[in-house]
């Protein structure tokens, strides 16, 4: 069988390793892909093959000459843009929501309107255009406040703000400043919770629902607590799309499982197949919050898997990923067993740290990054630990090179969280990041607590 995943980052490389690892499939195209995965063994071995096609009609082209058996789309943009419906029209099978259906992830208006209306536990929220009025109800609201801009952002676009002034100061960035784009047209401001962020997610086929019994914690905030330096230099623990995640999740039990599905999965999904009569097929990933009084709410609902998350449940899923993607497609996920093995899993994720620029410095990512960094030590990196690319480029010079903030990720297992995390930390000190404007000083960093 032959698998397409469309998607750059590092959760599209691990979907494609993923796949690449069932014993149905002989290949895997990743589209667009990016120039890391030809530094790995299964991209050296031509398994994984990156290819580059101009657009959503040559993706189906392409996949009705090489005859490729399912497509699976990792990250929202291309969902948005329609890459499933066009897909779908050509009758090649997908992994993946329509276009109509991303607005679960893309209006968080509408899916809080949803959740409100089924009864499923979510924040105070107040929806806004104006940044006027925003400002004037963070100011006499009196609690503390998560600032979100409405649309996509690549799962950075909510600001937690301690304060009405920080409140304000958000609503400028978003809605004023456009930080986000276009989707800072829109905030929705919620109330700000305390306790325990779960990543939980389930298949869809259209009928039956397969949630995942096993979740994962992201690590957001982009310093480590105590780094209090880093937090001044910046101004704040900036969020990021996550520095880090680790699973099983200190809280996972069968009972915390099956409290999850009642009383968020099903009364979810039931709305979704029967009030608003979407045939979705693909993830749901609920971002939930567990509070110290033991009640469980949900922050967000996107249309993709989590990246990091994902990194560590692929790593420890034992099911087939082939067999789960036809089971989306044909609507025979009550059919899958569900295996997942014994170890813990950590990723750590290499990012773009303070480097020279021509002129002044980088702060390095969240803040401005440099670019083209040499990136070395790969092969070095022990025998079991999975490295997945996002944030690189190919120099003709120089090879593999730093391109995004965040730029691979550093997976390990063990049978112990401890031992999972001495096996990440050693070997992502393995890897450095050239800073050719600072005599190659490395100017790679990470978070030192994933895990913790
Ligand atoms: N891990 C956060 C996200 O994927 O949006």
């Amino acid at each position: 069988m032959k698998v397409l995943v469309y998607g750059s980052g590092g959760r599209d490389h691990c979907l494609a390793d993923s796949y690449a690892d069932s014993q149905h499939v002989d290949k895997v195209y990743i589209c667009p892909g990016n120039p890391g995965i030809a530094y790995t063994p299964k991209g050296k071995r031509g398994l994984i093959e990156v290819v580059k096609l101009a657009d959503f009609y040559r993706v189906a082209e392409f996949c009705l000459e090489k005859g490729v058996d399912l497509v699976d789309v990792g990250s929202e943009n291309p969902l948005e843009e329609g890459l499933i419906d066009i897909l779908n029209e050509k009758g090649i099978r997908t992994v993946g929501p329509k276009k109509d259906f991303v607005k679960l992830e893309s209006d968080r208006e509408f899916t809080d309107k949803l959740l409100q209306k089924i009864g499923v536990p979510k924040p105070e929220y107040a929806v806004f255009t104006d940044p006027l009025k925003a400002k004037s109800y963070v100011r006499n609201i009196g609690y503390q406040v998560v600032v979100k801009a409405n649309g996509l952002a690549a799962g950075k676009g909510a600001i937690v703000c301690e304060d009405a002034a920080e409140a304000e100061a958000a609503i400028e960035k978003i809605m004023v400043e456009k930080i986000f784009g276009q989707s800072g047209n829109k905030v929705v401001i919620e109330e700000r919770k305390y306790g325990t962020e779960i990543s939980f997610f389930a298949y869809l086929d259209g009928e039956h629902i397969m949630p995942l019994r096993m979740f994962a914690q992201d690590y957001k905030p982009a310093f480590d607590p105590d780094d209090t330096e880093s937090i001044q230099r910046f101004g704040g623990n900036l969020n990021t799309g996550g520095t880090g995640c680790y699973c099983p999740h200190k809280l996972l039990s069968p009972w915390l499982v099956n409290r999850i599905i009642k009383e968020i999965v099903n009364p979810t999904v039931n709305a979704i197949y029967n009030e608003l009569g979407w045939a979705y097929k693909g993830v749901l990933y609920f971002g939930l919050n567990l509070d110290p009084y033991d009640n469980l709410e949900v922050f967000e609902i996107n249309v993709r898997h989590g990246d990091p998350e994902w990194e560590v449940l692929a790593r420890k899923l034992s099911t087939d990923l082939f067999e789960i993607g036809m089971a989306v497609w044909e609507g025979t996920l009550d059919q899958v067993k569900q295996v997942w093995n014994n170890q813990y899993y950590v990723d750590v994720i290499a990012m773009e740290g303070r480097s020279k620029a021509s002129r002044g410095w980088n702060k390095g990512y969240p803040g401005r990054y440099g670019k083209g960094h040499k990136i070395v030590g790969l092969d070095d990196i022990g025998k079991g630990i999975a490295i997945y690319f996002a944030g690189v480029d190919e120099d003709e010079q120089k090879g593999l090179v730093t391109y995004g903030g965040r730029v691979l990720h550093v997976i390990a297992g063990d049978q112990t969280l401890e031992g999972a995390r001495e096996k990440a930390y050693r070997n992502i000190k393995k890897i450095i990041f050239l800073d050719h404007n600072n005599n190659n000083a490395n100017c790679m960093r990470f978070r030192e607590t994933i895990g913790l």
